[in-house]
Protein backbone atom coordinates (compact mmCIF):
# COMPACT_ATOMS: atom_id res chain seq x y z
CA UNK A 1 0.00 0.00 0.00
CA UNK A 2 2.60 2.56 -0.92
CA UNK A 3 0.02 5.37 -0.22
CA UNK A 4 -0.14 4.04 3.45
CA UNK A 5 0.77 6.73 6.08
CA UNK A 6 3.75 5.97 7.46
CA UNK A 7 2.37 6.81 10.94
CA UNK A 8 0.78 3.39 10.59
CA UNK A 9 4.03 1.82 11.12
CA UNK A 10 4.67 3.43 14.47
CA UNK A 11 3.52 0.42 16.50
CA UNK A 12 6.49 -1.62 15.23
CA UNK A 13 9.86 -1.57 16.28
CA UNK A 14 12.43 0.81 14.35
CA UNK A 15 14.44 -1.39 13.11
CA UNK A 16 14.35 -4.52 11.33
CA UNK A 17 15.28 -8.02 12.65
CA UNK A 18 18.60 -9.43 11.57
CA UNK A 19 18.88 -13.30 12.27
CA UNK A 20 22.33 -13.11 13.80
CA UNK A 21 23.68 -16.10 11.09
CA UNK A 22 23.45 -13.60 8.40
CA UNK A 23 25.29 -10.82 8.73
CA UNK A 24 29.10 -10.96 8.17
CA UNK A 25 31.80 -10.01 9.96
CA UNK A 26 31.70 -6.06 10.66
CA UNK A 27 28.58 -5.38 9.24
CA UNK A 28 25.88 -3.39 10.96
CA UNK A 29 22.85 -5.80 12.95
CA UNK A 30 20.80 -3.06 12.86
CA UNK A 31 18.98 -1.82 9.87
CA UNK A 32 16.35 0.72 9.70
CA UNK A 33 12.88 0.13 8.83
CA UNK A 34 11.69 3.26 7.32
CA UNK A 35 14.88 5.34 6.65
CA UNK A 36 17.18 4.73 3.81
CA UNK A 37 20.46 2.75 5.99
CA UNK A 38 23.14 5.12 6.11
CA UNK A 39 25.88 2.47 4.73
CA UNK A 40 26.02 -0.67 2.81
CA UNK A 41 25.60 -4.42 3.47
CA UNK A 42 26.44 -7.30 1.58
CA UNK A 43 24.30 -9.00 -1.20
CA UNK A 44 23.57 -11.82 0.67
CA UNK A 45 22.29 -10.24 3.40
CA UNK A 46 19.87 -7.89 1.77
CA UNK A 47 18.83 -10.91 -0.06
CA UNK A 48 18.23 -13.43 3.04
CA UNK A 49 16.47 -9.88 5.44
CA UNK A 50 14.32 -9.26 2.29
CA UNK A 51 13.37 -13.31 1.18
CA UNK A 52 12.48 -14.15 4.77
CA UNK A 53 9.97 -11.15 4.69
CA UNK A 54 8.29 -12.31 1.64
CA UNK A 55 7.44 -15.43 3.31
CA UNK A 56 4.82 -13.95 4.85
CA UNK A 57 2.69 -13.17 1.69
CA UNK A 58 0.42 -15.73 0.88
CA UNK A 59 1.24 -18.89 -1.55
CA UNK A 60 0.47 -17.34 -5.11
CA UNK A 61 -1.04 -21.06 -6.59
CA UNK A 62 -3.56 -20.70 -3.59
CA UNK A 63 -4.65 -17.46 -4.12
CA UNK A 64 -8.03 -18.26 -5.96
CA UNK A 65 -9.08 -14.34 -5.37
CA UNK A 66 -6.67 -13.13 -8.28
CA UNK A 67 -7.41 -13.60 -12.13
CA UNK A 68 -3.81 -13.04 -12.61
CA UNK A 69 -1.00 -15.95 -13.75
CA UNK A 70 1.10 -17.25 -10.71
CA UNK A 71 2.53 -19.97 -12.77
CA UNK A 72 4.79 -19.72 -15.95
CA UNK A 73 7.05 -22.61 -17.50
CA UNK A 74 10.78 -22.08 -16.73
CA UNK A 75 11.34 -21.65 -20.45
CA UNK A 76 9.26 -18.18 -20.03
CA UNK A 77 10.40 -17.51 -17.51
CA UNK A 78 13.75 -17.77 -18.54
CA UNK A 79 12.81 -15.62 -22.03
CA UNK A 80 11.63 -12.73 -19.53
CA UNK A 81 14.70 -12.70 -17.72
CA UNK A 82 16.70 -12.02 -20.55
CA UNK A 83 14.82 -9.57 -20.81
CA UNK A 84 14.36 -7.77 -17.96
CA UNK A 85 16.32 -5.10 -19.01
CA UNK A 86 14.50 -4.17 -21.98
CA UNK A 87 12.88 -1.44 -21.74
CA UNK A 88 9.47 -1.32 -24.21
CA UNK A 89 9.77 1.99 -25.41
CA UNK A 90 13.25 2.03 -26.89
CA UNK A 91 12.15 0.61 -30.19
CA UNK A 92 15.50 1.58 -32.16
CA UNK A 93 17.38 -0.57 -29.22
CA UNK A 94 14.98 -3.58 -29.49
CA UNK A 95 13.80 -3.97 -32.80
CA UNK A 96 12.83 -7.02 -32.50
CA UNK A 97 11.16 -6.61 -29.01
CA UNK A 98 8.80 -4.52 -30.69
CA UNK A 99 8.63 -6.65 -33.75
CA UNK A 100 6.61 -9.17 -31.27
CA UNK A 101 4.30 -6.61 -30.01
CA UNK A 102 3.24 -6.54 -33.55
CA UNK A 103 2.65 -9.79 -34.11
CA UNK A 104 1.09 -9.70 -30.61
CA UNK A 105 -1.65 -7.55 -31.89
CA UNK A 106 -2.12 -8.78 -35.47
CA UNK A 107 -2.76 -12.43 -33.49
CA UNK A 108 -5.15 -10.84 -31.22
CA UNK A 109 -6.99 -8.74 -34.05
CA UNK A 110 -7.32 -12.37 -35.99
CA UNK A 111 -8.72 -14.09 -33.02
CA UNK A 112 -11.02 -11.34 -31.94
CA UNK A 113 -12.05 -11.61 -35.89
CA UNK A 114 -11.36 -7.98 -37.09
CA UNK A 115 -12.70 -7.74 -40.66
CA UNK A 116 -9.79 -6.15 -42.24
CA UNK A 117 -7.04 -7.41 -39.46
CA UNK A 118 -4.52 -6.05 -42.01
CA UNK A 119 -6.04 -2.58 -41.00
CA UNK A 120 -6.98 -3.22 -36.96
CA UNK A 121 -4.57 -1.22 -34.66
CA UNK A 122 -3.51 -1.81 -31.12
CA UNK A 123 -0.92 -2.06 -28.44
CA UNK A 124 0.43 -3.56 -25.04
CA UNK A 125 -0.43 -2.11 -22.69
CA UNK A 126 0.45 -2.54 -18.68
CA UNK A 127 -2.82 -4.55 -18.20
CA UNK A 128 -6.40 -3.74 -18.43
CA UNK A 129 -6.94 -0.90 -16.32
CA UNK A 130 -3.92 1.22 -19.03
CA UNK A 131 -5.85 -0.50 -21.93
CA UNK A 132 -9.54 0.50 -20.39
CA UNK A 133 -7.67 4.08 -20.52
CA UNK A 134 -6.52 4.14 -23.89
CA UNK A 135 -10.11 2.92 -25.33
CA UNK A 136 -12.15 5.27 -23.33
CA UNK A 137 -9.99 8.34 -24.81
CA UNK A 138 -10.30 7.05 -28.37
CA UNK A 139 -14.13 7.11 -27.30
CA UNK A 140 -14.38 10.37 -25.93
CA UNK A 141 -11.98 11.94 -28.65
CA UNK A 142 -13.88 10.42 -31.39
CA UNK A 143 -17.51 12.18 -29.85
CA UNK A 144 -15.54 15.25 -29.06
CA UNK A 145 -14.58 15.26 -33.06
CA UNK A 146 -18.03 14.47 -33.95
CA UNK A 147 -19.66 17.18 -31.68
CA UNK A 148 -17.52 19.90 -32.82
CA UNK A 149 -18.02 18.95 -36.40
CA UNK A 150 -21.78 19.48 -36.03
CA UNK A 151 -21.10 22.16 -34.28
CA UNK A 152 -22.27 21.25 -30.87
CA UNK A 153 -20.80 21.45 -27.34
CA UNK A 154 -18.84 18.63 -26.11
CA UNK A 155 -18.28 19.52 -22.19
CA UNK A 156 -20.54 16.84 -21.10
CA UNK A 157 -19.64 13.84 -21.70
CA UNK A 158 -20.95 9.94 -20.40
CA UNK A 159 -20.18 6.52 -20.42
CA UNK A 160 -22.60 4.09 -19.60
CA UNK A 161 -21.94 0.37 -18.03
CA UNK A 162 -22.93 -2.17 -15.37
CA UNK A 163 -21.89 -1.10 -12.07
CA UNK A 164 -20.46 -4.23 -12.06
CA UNK A 165 -17.88 -2.72 -14.17
CA UNK A 166 -14.06 -3.03 -12.49
CA UNK A 167 -12.85 -0.10 -10.71
CA UNK A 168 -10.92 0.95 -13.96
CA UNK A 169 -13.72 2.78 -15.64
CA UNK A 170 -14.59 4.47 -12.73
CA UNK A 171 -11.08 5.39 -12.43
CA UNK A 172 -11.53 6.40 -16.13
CA UNK A 173 -14.64 8.35 -15.65
CA UNK A 174 -13.57 9.98 -12.78
CA UNK A 175 -9.66 11.03 -14.14
CA UNK A 176 -10.80 11.81 -17.73
CA UNK A 177 -13.84 14.10 -16.28
CA UNK A 178 -16.41 11.92 -17.91
CA UNK A 179 -20.06 11.52 -16.04
CA UNK A 180 -20.77 7.72 -15.29
CA UNK A 181 -24.04 6.15 -16.02
CA UNK A 182 -23.92 2.99 -13.96
CA UNK A 183 -26.14 0.69 -14.13
CA UNK A 184 -27.72 -0.83 -11.47
CA UNK A 185 -28.11 -4.54 -10.80
CA UNK A 186 -31.01 -5.89 -10.23
CA UNK A 187 -32.66 -9.47 -8.76
CA UNK A 188 -30.98 -12.13 -9.90
CA UNK A 189 -28.83 -10.66 -12.89
CA UNK A 190 -26.00 -9.38 -12.07
CA UNK A 191 -24.69 -7.51 -15.00
CA UNK A 192 -25.61 -5.15 -17.55
CA UNK A 193 -28.92 -5.44 -19.64
CA UNK A 194 -29.28 -4.78 -22.95
CA UNK A 195 -32.74 -2.52 -22.16
CA UNK A 196 -31.03 -0.78 -19.64
CA UNK A 197 -27.57 0.20 -21.98
CA UNK A 198 -29.58 1.52 -24.39
CA UNK A 199 -32.08 3.68 -21.98
CA UNK A 200 -29.69 5.34 -20.54
CA UNK A 201 -28.05 6.38 -23.78
CA UNK A 202 -27.98 10.10 -24.88
CA UNK A 203 -25.99 12.45 -27.27
CA UNK A 204 -23.80 13.00 -24.74
CA UNK A 205 -22.89 9.21 -24.59
CA UNK A 206 -19.13 8.49 -25.59
CA UNK A 207 -19.47 5.09 -25.37
CA UNK A 208 -21.20 1.64 -23.60
CA UNK A 209 -18.88 -1.05 -22.36
CA UNK A 210 -20.01 -4.12 -21.94
CA UNK A 211 -17.79 -6.91 -19.56
CA UNK A 212 -16.76 -10.40 -20.97
CA UNK A 213 -17.05 -11.72 -17.99
CA UNK A 214 -18.27 -10.11 -15.09
CA UNK A 215 -15.62 -9.33 -12.28
CA UNK A 216 -18.29 -10.56 -9.29
CA UNK A 217 -19.48 -13.30 -10.34
CA UNK A 218 -17.60 -14.79 -14.00
CA UNK A 219 -21.12 -14.27 -15.83
CA UNK A 220 -20.58 -13.19 -19.90
CA UNK A 221 -22.41 -9.71 -20.39
CA UNK A 222 -24.51 -10.07 -23.06
CA UNK A 223 -22.77 -8.17 -25.84
CA UNK A 224 -24.88 -9.10 -28.96
CA UNK A 225 -28.05 -8.21 -27.59
CA UNK A 226 -26.49 -5.06 -26.42
CA UNK A 227 -25.32 -4.13 -29.05
CA UNK A 228 -28.68 -4.68 -30.97
CA UNK A 229 -29.86 -2.32 -28.48
CA UNK A 230 -28.07 -0.01 -29.61
CA UNK A 231 -28.76 -0.22 -33.33
CA UNK A 232 -32.06 0.14 -32.26
CA UNK A 233 -31.24 2.99 -30.60
CA UNK A 234 -30.06 4.30 -33.64
CA UNK A 235 -32.13 3.58 -35.88
CA UNK A 236 -35.18 5.30 -33.97
CA UNK A 237 -33.02 8.15 -32.62
CA UNK A 238 -30.15 8.74 -34.97
CA UNK A 239 -27.70 8.06 -32.19
CA UNK A 240 -24.68 6.03 -33.10
CA UNK A 241 -22.91 4.35 -29.61
CA UNK A 242 -19.78 2.94 -29.82
CA UNK A 243 -19.19 -0.21 -27.62
CA UNK A 244 -16.15 -1.41 -25.89
CA UNK A 245 -15.52 -4.67 -24.68
CA UNK A 246 -13.62 -4.89 -21.74
CA UNK A 247 -12.57 -8.63 -22.44
CA UNK A 248 -9.91 -8.56 -19.49
CA UNK A 249 -10.89 -12.04 -18.57
CA UNK A 250 -13.12 -13.35 -21.26
CA UNK A 251 -11.46 -12.26 -24.13
CA UNK A 252 -8.47 -14.89 -23.65
CA UNK A 253 -11.38 -17.49 -23.19
CA UNK A 254 -14.14 -17.34 -25.71
CA UNK A 255 -12.39 -17.37 -28.80
CA UNK A 256 -11.04 -20.86 -27.29
CA UNK A 257 -14.06 -22.06 -25.89
CA UNK A 258 -17.30 -20.23 -26.70
CA UNK A 259 -16.44 -19.85 -30.75
CA UNK A 260 -20.60 -19.83 -31.14
CA UNK A 261 -20.71 -16.06 -29.20
CA UNK A 262 -20.69 -13.36 -31.29
CA UNK A 263 -19.07 -10.73 -28.83
CA UNK A 264 -16.13 -9.38 -30.61
CA UNK A 265 -15.58 -7.48 -34.12
CA UNK A 266 -17.91 -9.67 -35.80
CA UNK A 267 -20.36 -7.34 -34.25
CA UNK A 268 -19.97 -3.63 -36.52
CA UNK A 269 -20.76 -2.18 -33.06
CA UNK A 270 -17.73 -3.35 -31.31
CA UNK A 271 -15.20 -0.44 -31.77
CA UNK A 272 -12.27 -1.88 -29.02
CA UNK A 273 -11.35 -4.51 -27.30
CA UNK A 274 -9.14 -4.80 -24.23
CA UNK A 275 -7.83 -8.01 -22.19
CA UNK A 276 -4.95 -8.91 -19.78
CA UNK A 277 -2.71 -10.67 -20.99
CA UNK A 278 -1.65 -11.57 -17.42
CA UNK A 279 -5.06 -13.12 -16.93
CA UNK A 280 -5.88 -16.11 -18.87
CA UNK A 281 -3.75 -14.69 -21.31
CA UNK A 282 -1.09 -16.50 -19.11
CA UNK A 283 1.72 -14.21 -18.60
CA UNK A 284 2.98 -12.94 -15.24
CA UNK A 285 1.42 -9.53 -14.34
CA UNK A 286 1.90 -6.34 -16.32
CA UNK A 287 0.46 -6.79 -19.39
CA UNK A 288 -2.29 -5.89 -21.10
CA UNK A 289 -3.54 -5.54 -24.67
CA UNK A 290 -6.20 -3.26 -26.76
CA UNK A 291 -7.25 -3.50 -30.12
CA UNK A 292 -9.30 -1.00 -32.70
CA UNK A 293 -11.62 -2.33 -34.89
CA UNK A 294 -9.79 0.14 -37.66
CA UNK A 295 -8.02 3.47 -37.75
CA UNK A 296 -11.32 5.42 -37.80
CA UNK A 297 -12.24 3.87 -34.32
CA UNK A 298 -8.63 5.56 -32.75
CA UNK A 299 -8.19 9.08 -33.66
CA UNK A 300 -5.29 10.16 -35.24
CA UNK A 301 -4.51 13.48 -32.99
CA UNK A 302 -4.17 10.75 -29.82
CA UNK A 303 -1.00 9.47 -31.53
CA UNK A 304 2.51 10.43 -31.02
CA UNK A 305 4.83 9.32 -33.81
CA UNK A 306 8.25 8.65 -32.79
CA UNK A 307 10.96 8.53 -35.59
CA UNK A 308 12.66 5.21 -34.22
CA UNK A 309 12.80 2.55 -36.50
CA UNK A 310 13.88 4.47 -39.81
CA UNK A 311 10.30 4.76 -40.07
CA UNK A 312 7.87 6.05 -38.18
CA UNK A 313 6.53 4.37 -34.86
CA UNK A 314 3.10 5.24 -33.33
CA UNK A 315 2.58 5.23 -29.97
CA UNK A 316 -0.32 5.95 -27.83
CA UNK A 317 0.23 4.84 -24.12
CA UNK A 318 0.18 6.52 -20.79
CA UNK A 319 3.68 5.23 -19.56
CA UNK A 320 7.01 5.83 -21.27
CA UNK A 321 9.13 3.83 -20.06
CA UNK A 322 7.79 -0.15 -19.31
CA UNK A 323 9.37 -3.51 -19.06
CA UNK A 324 9.41 -5.55 -22.13
CA UNK A 325 9.69 -8.99 -20.60
CA UNK A 326 5.59 -9.55 -20.41
CA UNK A 327 5.51 -8.77 -24.24
CA UNK A 328 8.46 -11.18 -24.73
CA UNK A 329 6.47 -13.88 -22.22
CA UNK A 330 2.52 -13.30 -24.13
CA UNK A 331 4.59 -14.20 -27.41
CA UNK A 332 6.58 -17.13 -25.94
CA UNK A 333 3.16 -18.87 -24.69
CA UNK A 334 1.43 -17.79 -28.15
CA UNK A 335 4.45 -19.59 -30.15
CA UNK A 336 4.37 -22.22 -27.92
CA UNK A 337 0.87 -23.00 -27.15
CA UNK A 338 -1.32 -22.47 -30.25
CA UNK A 339 -4.94 -22.05 -30.69
CA UNK A 340 -5.08 -25.76 -30.42
CA UNK A 341 -2.92 -25.91 -26.34
CA UNK A 342 -4.62 -22.16 -25.10
CA UNK A 343 -8.12 -24.25 -25.97
CA UNK A 344 -6.58 -27.12 -23.84
CA UNK A 345 -5.48 -25.13 -21.27
CA UNK A 346 -8.51 -23.24 -20.76
CA UNK A 347 -11.31 -25.86 -20.95
CA UNK A 348 -9.25 -27.69 -18.15
CA UNK A 349 -9.76 -24.22 -16.30
CA UNK A 350 -13.48 -24.68 -16.94
CA UNK A 351 -13.81 -27.67 -16.43
CA UNK A 352 -12.34 -27.84 -12.64
CA UNK A 353 -14.62 -24.95 -11.92
CA UNK A 354 -17.74 -26.81 -13.19
CA UNK A 355 -17.00 -29.93 -11.20
CA UNK A 356 -15.63 -27.41 -7.97
CA UNK A 357 -18.99 -25.76 -8.48
CA UNK A 358 -20.75 -29.03 -8.77
CA UNK A 359 -19.21 -29.95 -5.48
CA UNK A 360 -19.76 -26.99 -3.96
CA UNK A 361 -23.41 -26.64 -4.69
CA UNK A 362 -23.95 -30.26 -3.52
CA UNK A 363 -22.72 -29.66 -0.25
CA UNK A 364 -25.85 -28.39 1.50
CA UNK A 365 -25.38 -24.59 2.63
CA UNK A 366 -24.46 -22.84 -0.36
CA UNK A 367 -26.32 -22.14 -3.29
CA UNK A 368 -24.48 -20.91 -6.57
CA UNK A 369 -24.53 -17.69 -8.21
CA UNK A 370 -22.69 -18.64 -11.37
CA UNK A 371 -21.25 -21.84 -12.04
CA UNK A 372 -18.09 -21.67 -14.13
CA UNK A 373 -19.16 -22.21 -17.34
CA UNK A 374 -18.53 -18.72 -18.83
CA UNK A 375 -15.18 -17.82 -17.28
CA UNK A 376 -13.99 -20.43 -15.27
CA UNK A 377 -15.03 -17.97 -12.17
CA UNK A 378 -17.95 -19.15 -9.87
CA UNK A 379 -19.63 -17.16 -7.11
CA UNK A 380 -21.89 -18.69 -4.48
CA UNK A 381 -24.01 -17.57 -1.35
CA UNK A 382 -25.21 -19.40 1.75
CA UNK A 383 -29.12 -20.18 1.10
CA UNK A 384 -31.60 -18.41 3.47
CA UNK A 385 -32.09 -20.83 5.71
CA UNK A 386 -27.99 -20.61 6.85
CA UNK A 387 -27.98 -18.06 9.88
CA UNK A 388 -25.68 -18.78 12.45
CA UNK A 389 -22.39 -18.24 10.45
CA UNK A 390 -21.76 -15.46 7.17
CA UNK A 391 -19.64 -16.12 3.92
CA UNK A 392 -17.17 -13.60 5.63
CA UNK A 393 -16.49 -16.84 8.38
CA UNK A 394 -15.91 -19.31 5.37
CA UNK A 395 -13.40 -17.01 3.82
CA UNK A 396 -11.62 -16.69 7.24
CA UNK A 397 -11.57 -20.34 7.95
CA UNK A 398 -10.51 -21.35 4.58
CA UNK A 399 -7.71 -18.91 4.93
CA UNK A 400 -6.71 -20.44 7.92
CA UNK A 401 -5.53 -23.31 6.02
CA UNK A 402 -3.82 -20.83 3.47
CA UNK A 403 -6.35 -20.55 0.78
CA UNK A 404 -7.42 -17.08 -0.12
CA UNK A 405 -11.54 -17.43 -1.12
CA UNK A 406 -12.71 -13.81 -0.91
CA UNK A 407 -16.21 -12.75 0.39
CA UNK A 408 -17.71 -9.92 -0.73
CA UNK A 409 -21.06 -8.13 -0.96
CA UNK A 410 -22.65 -7.68 -4.36
CA UNK A 411 -22.72 -3.73 -6.13
CA UNK A 412 -26.04 -1.98 -5.43
CA UNK A 413 -28.87 -2.36 -5.88
CA UNK A 414 -28.08 -5.84 -4.39
CA UNK A 415 -25.90 -4.83 -1.79
CA UNK A 416 -27.69 -7.34 0.32
CA UNK A 417 -26.29 -9.97 -1.11
CA UNK A 418 -22.85 -11.55 0.24
CA UNK A 419 -20.99 -13.71 -2.33
CA UNK A 420 -17.97 -15.81 -2.17
CA UNK A 421 -15.88 -16.19 -5.14
CA UNK A 422 -13.41 -18.90 -6.79
CA UNK A 423 -11.23 -17.67 -9.49
CA UNK A 424 -9.65 -20.83 -11.30
CA UNK A 425 -7.11 -20.37 -13.27
CA UNK A 426 -3.98 -22.90 -15.14
CA UNK A 427 -2.18 -24.16 -12.05
CA UNK A 428 -5.02 -25.11 -10.00
CA UNK A 429 -5.13 -28.64 -10.41
CA UNK A 430 -8.48 -30.81 -10.46
CA UNK A 431 -6.56 -32.80 -7.14
CA UNK A 432 -5.62 -29.15 -5.53
CA UNK A 433 -10.01 -28.20 -6.21
CA UNK A 434 -10.51 -31.58 -4.24
CA UNK A 435 -8.44 -30.57 -1.33
CA UNK A 436 -10.14 -27.17 -1.42
CA UNK A 437 -13.53 -29.00 -1.16
CA UNK A 438 -12.13 -31.31 1.82
CA UNK A 439 -11.18 -27.64 3.50
CA UNK A 440 -14.10 -26.34 2.94
CA UNK A 441 -16.00 -29.28 4.33
CA UNK A 442 -14.62 -28.98 7.27
CA UNK A 443 -14.99 -25.58 7.95
CA UNK A 444 -18.29 -25.57 7.34
CA UNK A 445 -18.79 -28.63 10.14
CA UNK A 446 -16.70 -26.53 12.45
CA UNK A 447 -18.94 -23.49 11.72
CA UNK A 448 -21.98 -25.37 12.33
CA UNK A 449 -20.98 -26.77 15.59
CA UNK A 450 -20.41 -22.99 16.53
CA UNK A 451 -22.63 -20.67 18.49
CA UNK A 452 -24.75 -18.39 16.24
CA UNK A 453 -23.23 -14.48 15.49
CA UNK A 454 -25.93 -12.37 14.50
CA UNK A 455 -23.10 -9.52 13.46
CA UNK A 456 -21.92 -8.46 10.40
CA UNK A 457 -19.20 -6.15 10.24
CA UNK A 458 -17.22 -7.27 7.48
CA UNK A 459 -15.87 -4.86 4.07
CA UNK A 460 -17.23 -4.70 1.00
CA UNK A 461 -15.78 -6.14 -2.53
CA UNK A 462 -12.85 -3.66 -3.12
CA UNK A 463 -10.98 -5.42 -5.94
C1 LIG B 1 -13.39 -7.02 -16.13
C2 LIG B 1 -12.07 -6.42 -15.70
N1 LIG B 1 -11.63 -5.28 -16.29
C3 LIG B 1 -10.46 -4.72 -15.96
C4 LIG B 1 -9.67 -5.27 -14.97
C5 LIG B 1 -8.36 -4.60 -14.64
O1 LIG B 1 -7.35 -5.38 -15.17
P1 LIG B 1 -5.79 -5.19 -14.88
O2 LIG B 1 -5.58 -5.79 -13.54
O3 LIG B 1 -5.17 -5.98 -15.99
O4 LIG B 1 -5.47 -3.74 -14.94
C6 LIG B 1 -10.08 -6.45 -14.32
C7 LIG B 1 -9.27 -7.04 -13.25
O5 LIG B 1 -9.67 -7.93 -12.55
C8 LIG B 1 -11.31 -7.04 -14.70
O6 LIG B 1 -11.76 -8.16 -14.13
Amino acid sequence: MPLMHPANDAARPPDLAINPLYTRGGETTAVPRNELPAGEMLPATAYEIIHDELMLDGNARMNLATFVTTWMEPEARELMSECFDKNMIDKDEYPQTAELEVRCVHMLSRLWNAPDPEHAIGCSTTGSSEAAMLGGLALKRRWQHARRAAGKTADRPNMVMGVNVQVCWEKFTNYWDVEARLVPVEGDTFHLTPEAAAERCDENTIGVVAVLGSTFDGSYEPVKEIASALDGLQASTGLDVPLHVDGASGGMIAPFLDEGIEWDFRLGRVASINTSGHKYGLVFPGVGWIVWRDLPALPEDLIFHVNYLGGSMPTFALNFSRPGAQVVGQYYNFLRLGFEGYRLVQQTSRDTATWLSGQVGALGPFELVTDGSELPVFAFRLADEVDGYTVFDVSDGLRQRGWQVPAYTMPPNREDLAVLRIVVRNGFSYDMAAMLLEDLKRVVEKLEQRAPIHENQRTAFSH
